[in-house]
């Protein structure tokens, strides 16, 4: 299958980056059914669309009705055989790797076998995936970012595994998403996570030493860096528990103390502390 003929995609996970990645394929015109087990996920999931969507419309990025055919093409399921007819699948669920392979399991049994199964993991073997299911030359990574209607990379991970045409197709399809992709190795971190979590992990450390304030830290990298949120504000814009998920996973893989999680990192997460999606990490809102 060429990348423009998909009509309908499957998304697993309906957290922030799956309600983002079912917005980002519902805006190029693709159906997309979004399994999660519960309703009550599915509606949460359908509130972070509804408000991104006129978020959009409010500054003036996509008009009313086209925001309307966008959420007409979302569907709910608690049904994984609701991907029975589906031509790609986007799994987003959480970066869990006994539950994703799972997940990958029953996919490779509810799906057409030509169907390609993408995973949007930042640091979980592709090749793990790939293994349970009968067609590992059809699994590779696509992983987005926060926030996928706004971010304008994906990086695209083949494993040893994946075929040249599923590469090929998997950057055709991130190019008719109307983003720019990159290809990177499946080793945990990828390219932006493998720079960028030594980076987090080292402002945490900063502010637990006592060596600057959080403002101080975010202001000198807002202003002196000009990007735009400094590294605690942007941790706390990933979710504090995906953040220290990457870093453990980073440090098992590398055995490098670059990437070993902070004490105080553990025990924001320990504490619930998850950052925005909680209510509150380093900063309250
Ligand atoms: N669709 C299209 N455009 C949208 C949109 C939507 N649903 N929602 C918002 N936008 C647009 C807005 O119109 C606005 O565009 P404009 O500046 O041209 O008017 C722009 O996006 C910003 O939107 P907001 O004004 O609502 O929000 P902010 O100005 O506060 O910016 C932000 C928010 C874009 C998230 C900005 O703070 C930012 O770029 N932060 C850095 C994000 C980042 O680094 N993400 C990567 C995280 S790492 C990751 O994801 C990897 C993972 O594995 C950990």
């Amino acid at each position: 299958m060429q990348a423009e003929e998909v009509r309908k995609a499957g998304v697993v996970g309906y957290g922030l980056m799956g309600s983002g990645i079912a917005e980002v394929l519902a805006g190029a015109g693709i159906e997309v059914a979004v399994l999660e087990p519960t309703e009550a996920l599915l509606a949460t999931g359908r509130e972070r669309i509804e408000a991104s969507t006129a978020r959009a419309v409010a500054r003036g990025k996509m008009d009313e009705a086209d925001c309307a055919a966008l959420l007409e093409r979302v569907h709910g399921t608690t049904e994984a055989g609701g991907f029975a007819d589906v031509d790609l699948v986007v799994e987003a669920a959480t970066e869990d790797e006994p539950a994703k392979v799972a997940i990958f399991r029953s996919l490779d049994e509810v799906t057409k076998p030509e169907v390609v199964l993408a995973s949007n993991t930042s640091s979980i073997p592709i090749a793990t995936l790939a293994a349970a299911t009968a067609r590992p030359d059809r699994v590779i990574g696509l992983h987005f970012f926060n926030p996928p209607p706004v971010m304008r990379l994906i990086e695209v991970t083949p494993s040893i595994l994946t075929s040249d045409e599923t590469v090929a197709f998997a950057r055709a399809f991130g190019e008719r998403l109307g983003k720019t992709t990159v290809l990177a190795k499946d080793q945990a971190g990828f390219i932006v996570n493998r720079l960028l979590i030594p980076y987090l992990c080292d402002a945490i450390r900063l502010l637990d030493d006592g060596f600057a304030t959080r403002e101080d830290i975010d202001t000198s990298i807002e202003l002196g860096l000009n990007n735009p949120l400094g590294p605690l504000r942007l941790a706390d814009l990933i979710g504090l528990d995906t953040v220290l998920q990457i870093a453990e996973t980073l440090h098992r893989e590398f055995r490098d103390p670059r990437y070993a999680p902070p004490p105080l990192l553990r025990r924001m997460v320990a504490a619930g502390r998850l950052g925005r999606k909680s209510g509150g990490g380093f900063y309250e809102d």
